[in-house]
């Protein structure tokens, strides 16, 4: 962790400003020399703090003003290339008390509104520029050596009418008194700033605040019972300061939620008002630094919204490989899918998947048109576990940034104290599973081509139902593109994703991505005689020149079987192109062999041409004896092949 709990700032700019006389110089050269100045010159020379000696660990540059060295002008400049100004005053004199409202906070307003305003010249400007109209501000009370009374109640006053000031002190240059602090409480304003955070004016946390914090109790809130309780905080505190909470700050904190929200604990365990609470409590009594931890260990950025680093990091994705989730990302997401199935009968409701999705900004996929209808679902028709995964699987293999997106959204980041890339896998290239002569992938995409009515989606569908005679007359109003199972291939599971290519017009031309695949599945329809015609056009277009692994699928073979008004008859044709015989399949016979033969070739993609398998025994036994090494059970594709060749013929 770590990277994620600090902000993304990577210096400090602290300007001191106020009347002439108040001790700005002498602070800043208390601070460096640790001694007071006797004499000091008009102005400090700007002075950087390294890195390792701020408390905050940010370099940090300190920059001193003297109007009688520098002209207006150059003071607009130096106030916009801050990032925090402190308004020095002191305390024996009120004349510099008052000049704060009447002349250094417009001023400062002033200037950063010019800046916005399009006069930007420098880059620094036009990013201070961004980082919108209040420039957070620190008021310094110096020479309190010199009085033994406080001015802070006319200070806090102040302080309600300008928001943007983040926090006063009462110092002495000459004893060193809160000198440290002054500086602390300056570089703070900057990496820990209150307005994102909270509305001084209304006492209360920004909306933005709140909805990031509800979305972190509900991620902390592992049971699903809208507290956290005492295991909950312990994980949560452990997650964000990598630290356990001692068992009697814990009551602590919970006693002070308890008197001031009396519905902030409930059963002994903290609510979400508890929660919010709380951090209200921080952020009042200047620990804002705890909330912006919390904030930031869950991705979100100094504006709040959550960081393209923490979503999307980077991933390297040679081509020809393909990206799966891996045994973290699979077991987070079963632990996710068993928090939110609060009835426990192993699937989700569209109420279930809707709670679920609810710490993300949307839902990656819509319930009632997408996952119900491209992954098995129970006979309520709601998601399963393993439909659940399937459609993770389906993302990870085709949009694997959406996947790492939405990981980090559920909390994989936090939950795993890891990073993203734990839950994914790169396979390894496709060339080097063609050379090896076994594909090491666990997903498999199978383009389903064919004409209008062939029947692919009711190939697709059947993949998905355990009858498939249910499906036909179906008509399939939705259009969904993919439907993904799981099959077993040498007692190894496998999902296969089959994509239904739909087919305008027969002359229209395949795309690149419409024809790459792991194995393509060219479907006509064995009761229509110009069915046929279509798939050999684009077998020969596409397909005879590639090392892509074909299947060709007579469908509808319940039915008679018709000539094809076809220079060849689809055995001919698949004798001719050393391809398989052509595999018949009917949804009414039920029979689900054919989703384990596209695996199947999918995953041994060098033995594309299965013709020659059975033309010629002694390739066969090549073949055989290469599939055996490289599975133990490599014997039994070759009798379930040419079983369902001959089956077919
Ligand atoms: P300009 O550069 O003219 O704007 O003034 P400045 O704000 O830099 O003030 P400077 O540091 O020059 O201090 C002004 C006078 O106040 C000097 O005589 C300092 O010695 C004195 N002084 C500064 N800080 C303190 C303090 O904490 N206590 C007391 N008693 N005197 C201080
Ligand atoms: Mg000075």
């Amino acid at each position: 962790m770590g990277q994620y709990t600090v902000s993304t700032r990577k210096n400090v700019r602290i300007l001191l400003v106020g009347d002439a006389g108040v001790g700005k110089t002498s602070l800043i050269l208390s601070l460096v020399s640790e001694e007071y100045p006797e004499e000091v010159p008009p102005r400090a020379e700007e002075i950087t703090i390294p890195a390792n000696v701020t408390p905050e660990q940010v370099p940090t540059s300190i920059v001193d003003f003297s109007s009688v060295e520098q002209t207006e002008e150059t003071l607009g400049l130096e106030i916009n290339k801050a990032h925090v100004v402190c308004i020095v005053y002191s305390v024996d004199d009120d004349d510099s008390l008052d000049r704060i409202t009447s002349h250094w906070l417009p001023l400062i307003r002033s200037k950063c509104n010019a800046t916005l305003e399009g006069d930007a010249e420098t880059e620094a400007e036009t990013e201070a520029a961004g980082e919108g109209l209040r420039k957070p501000i620190v008021l310094v009370g110096n020479k309190i050596d010199l009085i033994d009374y406080s001015t802070m109640d006319s200070v806090l006053a102040i302080m309600e009418d300008f928001p943007e000031i983040e926090s006063c002190v009462e110092c002495s240059a000459k004893t060193l008194h809160n000198i440290s602090e002054m500086f602390y409480y300056a570089q703070k304003a900057v990496l820990h700033p209150t307005s994102p955070l909270y509305i001084m004016e209304d006492q209360e946390l920004t909306p933005a605040c709140k909805k990031s914090l509800v979305r972190i109790f509900k991620i902390c809130d592992t049971d699903g019972d809208n507290l956290l309780n005492d295991y909950e905080l312990n994980l949560f505190q452990r997650r964000c300061f990598n630290t356990p909470l001692q068992p009697q700050i814990l009551d602590e904190v919970k006693a002070v939620i308890q008197k001031n929200v009396p519905d902030g604990i409930y059963n002994d365990a903290v609510t979400l008002k508890g929660f919010l609470f709380l951090h209200c409590l921080f952020i009042q009594r200047g620990r804002n630094e705890t909330t912006w931890a919390v904030l930031r260990r869950f991705g979100y950025n100094d504006q709040l919204e959550m960081c393209q680093e923490y979503l999307r990091p980077p991933l390297k994705i040679p081509p020809g490989s393909s990206t799966e989730l891996s045994h973290r990302g699979q077991k987070f997401l079963i632990s996710v899918f068993e928090r939110y199935d609060r009835d426990c009968d192993g699937a989700l409701s569209p109420e279930e998947h809707k709670m679920l999705f609810s710490v993300c900004p949307s839902s990656p996929w819509s319930y009632s048109t997408d996952i119900r209808k491209s992954c098995p679902i129970n006979d309520k028709g709601w998601v399963t576990l393993h439909g659940w995964l399937c459609r993770w699987t389906l993302m990870t293999l085709i949009d694997v940034v959406k996947t790492m997106e939405y990981l980090a959204y559920l909390g994989f980041n936090v939950h795993e104290n890891d990073s993203l890339l734990a839950a994914i896998h790169v396979t390894r290239e496709r060339r080097i599973d063609l050379a090896k002569r076994q594909s090491s992938r666990s997903v498999y995409k199978c383009h389903v081509i064919g004409p209008n009515g062939s029947g692919k989606t009711g190939l697709c569908r059947g993949f998905l139902v355990d009858e498939m005679q249910k499906l036909i007359g179906k008509e399939f109003k939705t259009n969904v593109v993919h439907c993904i199972n799981s099959v077993q291939v040498y007692g190894q599971e496998k999902h296969l994703i089959l994509r239904d290519i739909d087919v305008r017009h027969a002359l229209d031309p395949l795309q690149p991505q419409e024809v790459n695949c792991d194995v393509a599945c060219l479907v006509y329809d064995s009761s229509n005689p110009r069915s046929f015609e279509y798939v050999a056009r684009i077998y020969i277009k596409y397909y005879a020149e590639s090392k892509i692994p074909v299947m060709i699928v007579g469908t509808k073979c319940d039915m008679d079987e018709r000539r094809q008004d076809y220079l060849m008859q689809p055995a001919e044709f698949c004798a001719k192109y050393k391809l398989l015989p052509p595999h018949l399949f009917s949804l009414r016979t039920n029979k689900k062999e054919l989703y384990t033969k596209l695996a199947t070739m999918a995953a041994f993609p060098h033995l594309r041409h299965f013709g020659l398998l059975t033309e010629d025994s002694k390739l066969l036994w090549k073949a055989g004896l290469g599939l055996a090494a490289a599975t133990m059970l490599g014997f039994i594709v070759l009798k379930t092949l040419s079983a369902a060749g001959s089956h077919s013929r």
